[in-house]
């Protein structure tokens, strides 16, 4: 018997990680709240923690625990300078963490920290009810899913941040999983930020894309994220439910049908099917499942998250091949990226 197994037979070690893994994203949190990573970066050389905890108004003790455990953790380097620790960003905080970074998550990590961390409280809840825990987590009872998503600007403009962060680094491969180059005339249903819609213009220079989104996530978006000089990208508010949509040659859905029901998916993928050109297509973005539930772990812990938050779910490529099909598509194709989000192609 080896000397690993032997000690996961005799020492539990994968469930005392699992049982404390909240305290390592708590350190992440706190240490970007407070913006450890970005003032270590704005100092270009490394810092004590008392000049850390000076720049950043903190304790000292406080600080002190936090850059040792972030050290820990591989998110800072700590060398010994004149007797005491000094910290400074690794490779990875410097690109990842900071509000700056060339792929920053940030806003990823502050939307985990500030809300997702707090629905997660009721997760027992939602299993046992088998619904959303908006209404326990920030008294919001309304029954419009995006109605409670957002329920102040404030918090509408977190959410969209937190959609355009991750796209800094998953949106070259799900744009190029298939070759959308036929497909000049595209609608991002539910573009949010128009984050995927920029990588689309980028990587496909002679199509448009337009963000269709409802009115006050458009105007938040013009505002805030795609500027007039971005003359590919255009807007069109409405409501995928209730709305019309106008006529393309592809519909992208990027974590779109994840967010409802298996019912309400069916009826939006019917009306992109009544909408789109003929030989047209729908690309959508999703993380999917494996077909054998063996994973992957990130989907499988998303679907969960989809329960807390939402009313939908992840899915396996077969239950959205399903979906596709009763909605009229066929030629379905599935691309695993190998990253968070995959893509699945079908036309018309
Ligand atoms: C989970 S987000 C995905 C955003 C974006 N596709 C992405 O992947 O970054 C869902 C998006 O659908 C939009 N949405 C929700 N209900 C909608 C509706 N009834 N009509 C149009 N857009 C809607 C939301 O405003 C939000 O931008």
């Amino acid at each position: 018997m080896s000397a690993a197994t032997k000690d996961d037979e005799t020492y539990p070690r994968k469930i005392l990680e699992y049982m404390e893994g909240f305290l390592i994203s708590k350190t992440l949190f706190a240490a970007c709240e407070l913006g450890v990573f970005d003032h270590l970066e704005q100092a270009e050389r490394p810092l004590s923690a008392a000049e850390v905890a000076q720049g950043l108004d903190t304790s000292l003790d406080g600080t002190q625990r936090l850059l040792s455990a972030c050290a820990g953790l591989e998110l800072l380097t700590v060398q010994q300078c004149n007797d005491q620790e000094v910290y400074s960003n690794t490779g990875l905080s410097s690109r990842f963490l900071t509000q700056t970074g060339a792929q920053s998550l940030y806003h990823s990590i502050q939307y985990n920290s500030k809300t997702i961390y707090l629905c997660w409280h009721y997760l027992t809840d939602a299993v046992r009810e088998g619904q959303n825990q908006y209404e326990k987590a920030f008294g919001v009872s309304s029954k419009d899913l995006f109605e409670a998503l957002y329920r102040s600007d404030e918090e509408m403009l977190k959410f969209m941040h937190l959609m355009n962060s991750i796209w800094n680094v998953c949106s070259k491969d799900v744009v190029s999983a298939f070759d959308l180059t036929p497909f000049k005339i595209i609608y991002d249903l539910g573009g949010c930020s128009g984050a995927l819609a920029k990588q689309c213009t980028v990587t496909y220079p002679s199509s448009t894309v337009t963000i269709f989104d409802l009115p006050k996530v458009v105007h938040m978006s013009r505002e805030h994220f795609v500027s007039a000089q971005d003359k590919r990208i255009s807007f069109h508010e409405g409501d995928f439910f209730k709305d019309d949509l106008p006529e393309a040659d592809l519909y992208i859905l990027a974590r779109i049908l994840h967010d409802w029901t298996d019912e309400r998916s069916s009826q939006l993928l019917a009306k992109a099917y009544r909408s789109c050109s003929p030989g047209g297509g729908v690309l959508l973005v999703e993380a999917l499942l494996h077909e054998d539930g063996s994973g992957p772990l990130t989907a499988q812990l998303y679907s969960l998250n989809m329960l807390v938050q939402t009313e939908g779910r992840e899915r396996k490529a077969s239950e959205y091949a399903r979906l596709l099909t009763a909605a009229g598509f066929t030629n379905i194709q599935v691309q695993r990226t190998g990253k968070i989000y995959d893509a699945i192609l079908a036309r018309k």
